[in-house]
């Protein structure tokens, strides 16, 4: 598999992380291709439970190169933060990153207009992580952006980053107090800016002599396909495009030289932020996953929705990608629950247009069918056998790779490396 897109086919969360980390024993390179630090993988090994957040999940396996890609957006701060905690740890990063030069960088002004939008919006907010993201993309298509390889001459960029810094002031009228403390954090954002230059490189060069003399790579997705802003539940989006096709934009490769893009979802649905969930469960059962789930958010600790199985939109993000197979994690959650519900199809309302499938705000006035199986008692967490997993938990599988109509190849029984199943 020289190229692979790992790519998430839900709300993101669906446990990427873990399976790139998997993935990555047997790569040179793992590129992320979209999403900034909104995005938070987490990654178990040797019992440590690791949060990566900017970073590539490859990385803490050993001989990795790390790449990030061009349409992800930077937070040079965030960044150097992530790389020294995890370097606390023991895995060596600085020194195996590659980052793309054209990669556009978060500056702190983002994330305070982020903070007074989403206050202004009340309760039609997205819910976004608050980690500057979205002002950060509208810059870039404003055509005034601030990017990694602009810092390699610093004082161009000190003044294309004091322009955005006095444009936030007067856009959102600042109080001194808050224009003081925009202009510190702005002072950090600089300095890490440009120390970071000595990482940047042609990252579709770099990747192009990895596949050229028959390396391979990675390349990881974060956020998910309902949250991309073109095919997913728009407004309540990300910025940043995070379906498959966008990690050869990213990276910088053309189409022909993918291989495999293997989907992840999760055993039933979770999103955290705003927005339509057809099959969210708002009482108990909902708060029984989140708990066995532990489904509380990597980046901002909020609890994540929880809800049925959506094979619909499973199906839908499984075409949108060009999945070649997929694997469904965090099957051991469900073990307990007397029955299970799968969304087959939508009782559709007369108003909407099945051929049209719409993606927006109605698709919350959809009203799911459900099909209904039988669970499992047994304790199936950390198992590595198909044939060892209870008939009814197979079935359950074998009814979401009909459904999705896509290859189930692996099931995640675990947070930790080694909790995955292959199906022979
Ligand atoms: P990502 O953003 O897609 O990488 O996913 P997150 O890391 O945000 O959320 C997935 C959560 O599920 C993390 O806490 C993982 O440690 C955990 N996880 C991943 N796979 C499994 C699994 O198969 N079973 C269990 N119980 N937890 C898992
Ligand atoms: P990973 O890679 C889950 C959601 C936010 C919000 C919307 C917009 O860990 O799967 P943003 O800050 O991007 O402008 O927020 O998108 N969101 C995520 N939800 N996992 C993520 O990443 C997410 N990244 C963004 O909660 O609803
Ligand atoms: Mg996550």
């Amino acid at each position: 598999m020289p190229a692979t897109i790992v790519i998430g086919l839900q709300w993101g969360d669906e446990g990427k992380g873990k399976m790139v980390d998997h993935l990555a024993e047997n790569v040179d390179a793992v590129a992320r291709f979209s999403g900034g630090a909104n995005a938070g993988h987490t990654v178990e090994v040797d019992g440590r439970r690791i949060a990566l957040h900017q970073l590539p999940s490859g990385l803490l396996r050993p001989d990795v190169l790390g790449i990030i890609g061009s349409a992800c957006v930077l937070d040079p701060v965030a960044l150097t933060e992530e790389i020294e905690s995890i370097e606390k740890e023991g895995f060596s990063i600085a020194d195996r990153l590659t980052i793309s030069g054209k990669v556009h960088l978060v500056h702190p002004a983002g994330r305070y207009i982020e903070n007074i939008n989403e206050i202004r919006l009340g309760k039609a907010a997205v819910g976004t992580t608050g980690r500057g993201i979205g002002p950060t993309y509208v810059r870039k298509f404003m055509r005034k952006g601030i990017r990694l390889e602009d810092a390699a001459v610093p004082e161009i960029f000190l003044e294309k980053s004091a322009v955005i810094t006095d444009d936030c002031i007067e856009q959102l009228a600042l109080s001194a107090e808050l224009a003081g403390s925009l202009r510190e954090e702005v002072d950090l954002f600089n300095r890490e800016s440009i120390r970071l230059v000595d990482n940047a490189m042609d990252v579709s060069m770099v990747i192009s002599r990895i596949l050229t003399s028959e390396g391979s790579i990675l390349a990881e997705g974060a956020q998910g396909s309902l949250l991309d802003p073109d095919h997913g539940t728009y407004p309540f989006v990300t910025c940043g495009s995070c379906v498959s096709g966008a990690a050869c934009v990213s990276l910088g490769i053309g189409p022909v030289m993918i291989d495999e893009v293997v989907g992840v979802v999760k055993a039933y649905s979770t999103r955290v932020g705003n927005g339509p969930f057809p099959t969210e469960l708002t009482g108990s059962l909902g708060e029984r996953i989140r708990e066995q789930g532990n489904e509380y958010g990597a980046t901002t600790g909020r609890p994540r929705r929880c809800g049925w199985f959506d094979a619909v939109l499973a199906n839908y993000t499984a075409r949108l990608n060009g999945c070649t197979w997929t694997t469904i994690t965090l099957l051991d959650v469900l073990s307990g629950i007397p029955e299970l519900k799968i969304c087959k199809k939508y009782e559709l309302d007369p108003e909407i247009d099945r051929a049209l499938f719409e993606t927006g705000v109605r698709l919350g006035k959809h009203i799911p069918v459900y099909e209904t199986l039988p669970g499992w008692e047994e304790d199936i967490r950390g198992e590595r056998e198909w044939d060892a997993l209870p008939e009814n938990a197979r079935n359950y599988v074998l009814f979401i790779e009909k459904l999705t109509g896509v290859q189930v190849k692996a099931i995640s029984t675990g947070p930790a490396r080694e909790d995955l199943i292959w199906r022979k």
